[in-house]
């Protein structure tokens, strides 16, 4: 049982890994023996983010701008110059836009689009090489996408590309994982609750409240969901492989 969840030795890329709750994500693996690439546009956070994690093991920041193509393929050819393979792609930059209906802008649906949707596809598509590489007749390569609740159910608030982006990226994650699993390569999606983040700075200081009364718990999330080691396994299982593909 322990060999299970054992993931040590294996090499992870976790998008938009600087803060929140991909610094949370990309911290479970540093401390679990993954040698862990973060990226973000403002290099200097992810630096600082990777020098705080290589406390705990290897950790190795990039520059990158998800939201372009250019900015894709500069990221990938960066990781495959450095690597043979790469075992877990966790697809987790993201970006979020509110604004009344009548007034929504096309700028917070473009934005929103690009990194939350487009970038998902195209990041899993580029580095298929190196996620083939890393499988065997015994082994899988992982791709794990970070989606949200609001692509599940109707969100409080006015994000209507942020909700979109997150339920397009589910139904993605179910296609990808159809025929991917001929790859050998699962493909997941997590979609959490309201984090406490610099996307939700804003919201949880003017409408904590309003986002509380949303969660029956009445409690936000905490790094200890993603940093917990059982809840890595939980991740990681083969017995959870395929939740999002049935
Ligand atoms: N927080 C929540 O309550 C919550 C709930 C459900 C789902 N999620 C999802 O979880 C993921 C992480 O959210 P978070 O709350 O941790 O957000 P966050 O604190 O705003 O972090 C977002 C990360 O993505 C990076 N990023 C943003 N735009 C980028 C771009 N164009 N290219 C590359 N990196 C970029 C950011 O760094 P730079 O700005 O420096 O580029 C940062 O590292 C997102 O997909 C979000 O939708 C969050």
């Amino acid at each position: 049982m322990k060999n299970l969840f054992d993931i040590s030795g294996k090499v992870a890329v976790v998008t938009g890994g600087s803060r929140g709750i991909g610094a949370m994500i990309a911290r479970g693996y540093v401390e679990n023996g993954v040698k862990t690439y973060i990226c973000s546009r403002t290099l200097e956070q992810a630096e600082a983010t990777a020098k705080s994690l290589s406390e705990f093991g290897e950790c190795i920041a990039l520059g990158a701008d998800l939201a372009t193509m250019a900015g894709i393929e500069k990221f990938v050819a960066e990781i495959t110059a450095r690597e043979k393979k790469i075992d877990i792609l966790v697809n987790n930059a993201g970006a979020v836009w509110a604004a009344p209906l009548d007034d929504f802008p096309e700028s917070g649906w473009d934005k929103v689009m690009d990194l939350n949707v487009k970038s998902v596809f195209f990041l899993s598509q580029k580095f298929l090489p190196l996620l083939r590489a890393a499988t065997s007749r015994d082994t899988m390569a992982r791709i794990i996408n970070i989606a949200s609740v609001d692509g599940q159910s109707v969100p409080k608030f006015e994000t209507y590309s942020y909700s979109a982006s997150k339920a397009a990226v589910i139904h993605m994650t179910r296609v990808l994982a159809k025929r991917l699993s001929k790859d050998n390569i699962t493909v997941n999606a997590i979609a959490p609750g309201a984090f406490p983040s610099e996307m939700t700075k804003v919201v949880l200081k003017n409408h904590k409240q309003m986002m509380l009364d949303q969660i029956p718990l009445a409690r936000v999330g905490a790094t200890i969901l993603f940093c917990d080691r059982r809840m890595f396994s939980v991740e990681m299982s083969r017995a959870l492989q395929y939740t999002l593909t049935k």
